[in-house]
């Protein structure tokens, strides 16, 4: 902590004499590296150059004095980036702190007295050191804390995945389905003009919408022809099996799938379940998820139906808008169809 060598200190005093007796000092007595100057002009093009770990400045100079050099070296220099001392002849406390609210960190009075300038210097270089080291950790840390939640992530996406697969496992949807369901979902998120990483996160998690159908018996889950209306009533309880199945957590891409899981059969109209939400009380995600779902299910096969056509499935999208859609997002779902298609085409069953 005491080895100095790799510091840089700068002096800045118009008195040559002046100068060289603080740089022999500073050199011999601390061991830090110094840069001398007279000209106090000088000072601004030096720490552009160079790195500074202190500076020893002189109070009464010509052409800037340091006052007016301490003014505009803290507008881009904090005391902790650069600690600065003043050399002062104007004894008196109205000096002081003049130069304390300009920013210096300590004071030397001329006469130079080299134990003063030796302690003063040495203490300044040590806080400057430790300021140096602690930063450097804390960058680290910060490192490797960016690492970690990358990491979990990872593993949070990895586990929705296969809680994705474990819901198919089931249903008779197929695993093209619900990645078909992610990525119409981050179309429309997208011609929406949701913040793309937000986009991404319903692209990912969309894929669960139909995640609380674990909960529903196979005999009905499983019915290759119509419910009636006892059937349908437990049907439409896998929304909120979603809740149950999904829990609390944290992370918000979680949520973000517990959310869709849960509000993806609302209607804008208020006729959907399971809450009745109505308008923009139903989450974005859960709306954009309900055209992505429907169109998604309307233009495949299923056990029950045969698929409908890309322009009847169009065409009902557009007949539900402010009925079961969000009508804005019935536009963006129309001014995106070539998209949509080609979406439909690459990952076709
Ligand atoms: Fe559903
Ligand atoms: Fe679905």
């Amino acid at each position: 902590m005491n080895d100095f060598s790799n510091m840089n200190v700068l002096i800045c005093d118009d008195s040559i004499a002046n100068a060289l007796i603080l740089t022999k000092l500073v050199e011999d007595e601390v061991g830090a590296n110094v840069i001398t100057l007279t000209d106090p002009r000088k000072i601004k093009p030096t720490l552009v150059e160079q790195s500074i770990d202190l500076m020893l400045l002189d109070l009464e100079m010509p052409h800037i004095n340091g006052f007016e050099v301490m003014e505009s070296v803290r507008k881009t220099y904090k005391p902790d980036q650069l600690p600065v001392i003043i050399i002062t002849g104007l004894a008196g406390k109205l000096t002081r702190n003049r130069a304390l609210t300009h920013g210096a960190n300590d004071f030397l009075n001329k006469p130079i007295d080299q134990i003063e300038v030796e302690l003063r210097v040495k203490n300044l270089l040590k806080i400057r050191k430790s300021y140096i080291l602690h930063k450097r950790s804390n960058e680290q840390l910060e490192k490797k804390i960016q690492q970690r939640t990358i990491e979990l992530n990872q593993s949070i996406k990895g586990l929705l995945s296969s809680l994705a697969r474990a819901g198919e496992l089931k249903d008779n949807e197929t695993g093209k389905h619900v990645i078909r369901v992610g990525k119409f979902a981050r179309i429309i998120a997208d011609g929406y003009g949701l913040p793309s990483n937000i986009a991404k996160m319903i692209e990912l998690t969309a894929p669960l919408h139909d995640i609380g159908k674990i909960g529903i018996p196979d005999n009905i889950l499983l019915k290759p022809g119509k419910l009636n209306e006892q059937e349908r009533k437990i049907m439409n309880k896998h929304t909120s099996y979603a809740n149950l199945i999904i829990g609390e957590h944290d992370s918000p891409l979680i949520q973000m799938a517990k959310s869709i899981a849960m509000s993806h059969h609302e209607c804008w109209d208020g006729s959907g379940y399971p809450n009745k939400l109505q308008e923009e009380s139903i989450p974005i995600e859960g709306r954009i998820t309900a055209i992505a779902d429907v169109f998604d299910a309307l233009t495949s096969n299923r056990p029950y139906k045969v698929a409908w056509p890309f322009d009847e499935a169009v065409h009902y999208i557009k007949d539900q808008s402010n009925k079961s859609f969000d009508p804005s997002l019935v536009v963006v779902f129309m001014n995106n169809l070539l998209d949509i298609e080609e979406v439909s085409k690459q990952l076709a069953d």
